[in-house]
């Protein structure tokens, strides 16, 4: 009996790639817009979607200049988006380490309210020196340090909540071995970058592991890897688009991508030899994925360069990348469902708009079809209202098979 795996949302303003920006049709014009927004969540819910979710780094960041992703700030726009999309999940990231304790609980308490219960908070340690800049310091807090203050935060708005019995969804994307442990101890949504289906069966594994070492049900917790989808009517289509996007990646975009993880693009530029990925030990961000890097530059074998492993990373930045039609598509998540590799996707869409009402026409279709996501199976619930942390542990419960037969546990 699995539970009913959840599809999520990751939104980037013009897509997950680097290069969707620079398409013709790029929404660019429309950087400002809050109906574009609202547009966008439709989509995903009218696609199945449980919840769209917004990263966010909290401080400015100037690759701005080179691709556009976070142009508003989150928790203010997720109160705008639930005033008009009221019965999808809106997840938000909110910094455990720039904001107090008093500040979350206030921003996360307002959204609650204002939304039925439908946030969800993605409890993450920042780590970008941009951000301790925009706070007026110029030091990141060490990576396990701040994990520790994390874990103090976290505790103490799990506490207040629980005393007035709702809270919003906790997701995490802990990695690092200090971040898996937060993540197992505190997280109901984890996601995740594993670029292929042994490392995101052995990730969840371990996550499950661990909660089950600290007393937690592991069911609990759903993991949801992320995925660049770009789809096409053939599979040399979709091919021929990835191409297209990956040439449209400016230098700068790529030296950013690279340095996020610690590592430096050589002076001598994209088409030098990818002889050694050199990780700067003293980086002080996001460690994991600098292993993620490793594995996939070695995979690229010994005549690569540099731009060949920007284009394996751009949009997808080390998680699962499928390029190819609907079909192909849906039958990798569906297989890495079918074997325990995960708990459903963070879907990446390759451009917006464009690839993101690709994947809703015919990419999520054969998904929902077999009772993945809660948007198309649950009778009767084409108007989604309750809290969201319940509907996601109640679709733990629940069976996509009894879904899919109509016989739903769901009250
Ligand atoms: C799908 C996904 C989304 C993420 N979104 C954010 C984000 O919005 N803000 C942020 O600071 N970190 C974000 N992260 C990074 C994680 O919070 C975390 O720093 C990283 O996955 C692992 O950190 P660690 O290796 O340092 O434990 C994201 C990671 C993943 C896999």
């Amino acid at each position: 009996m699995s539970p009913i795996p959840l599809l999520f949302a990751e939104f980037h303003h013009s897509g997950d790639h680097e290069g969707a920006w620079r398409l013709p049709g790029s929404a660019v014009d429309r950087l400002a817009d809050p109906s574009y927004y609202v547009e966008r969540t439709r989509l995903a819910r009218d696609g199945g979607f449980d919840a769209v979710f917004f990263a966010d780094f909290v401080g400015y960041d100037p690759i701005v200049r080179d691709v556009v992703r976070w142009p508003f700030e989150p928790t203010t726009l997720a109160a705008h988006l639930f005033a008009s999309v009221p019965d999808i999940g809106v997840v938000v990231t909110g910094s455990t380490v720039f904001a107090t304790v008093d500040q979350l609980y206030r921003s996360f308490s307002t959204l609650y309210d204002l939304s039925g219960g439908r946030i969800g908070w993605n409890i993450v340690t920042t780590g970008a020196p941009a951000t301790a800049h925009a706070f007026g310091g110029g030091v990141v807090e060490q990576h396990d340090a701040r994990y520790e203050t994390a874990d103090t935060v976290v505790d103490e708005l799990s506490r207040r909540w629980a005393e007035q019995g709702r809270r919003p969804l906790f997701a995490q994307a802990g990695a690092s071995e200090r971040g898996r442990e937060f993540a197992a101890r505190h997280a109901e949504v984890i996601f995740t970058a594993t670029p292929h289906k042994q490392a995101a069966a052995a990730y969840r594994a371990d996550i499950r592991q661990r909660a089950m070492m600290i007393g937690r049900d592991p069911d609990e917790i759903r993991v949801l890897p992320g995925v660049l989808i770009t789809v096409g009517e053939t599979d040399d289509d979709a091919v021929a688009l990835r191409e297209h996007l990956n040439s449209l990646v400016t230098v700068g975009a790529a030296r950013h991508m690279l340095s996020a993880y610690g590592v430096s693009l050589p002076a001598a530029g994209l088409d030098s030899p990818l002889d050694a990925v050199a990780f700067d030990p003293a980086h002080n961000g996001i460690r994991s994925r600098a292993a993620v890097l490793a594995e996939l530059a070695e995979s690229l074998g010994p005549s690569a360069t540099w731009r060949g492993l920007v284009d394996r990373i751009a949009g997808s930045r080390g998680h699962l990348a499928l390029t190819g039609t609907a079909d192909k598509v849906a039958a990798v998540m569906n297989e890495w469902i079918d074997d325990e590799a995960c708990d459903g996707f963070v879907v990446k869409f390759s451009h917006n708009p464009g690839g993101a009402e690709d994947v809703v026409r015919a990419v999520a279709p054969r998904l929902t079809a077999r009772g993945v996501g809660r948007g198309a199976g649950w009778p009767g619930q084409a108007v989604r209202s309750g809290e969201l942390r319940s509907e996601v542990r109640s679709s733990s419960s629940a069976t996509a098979e009894a879904i899919a037969s109509g016989a739903s546990s769901w009250t």
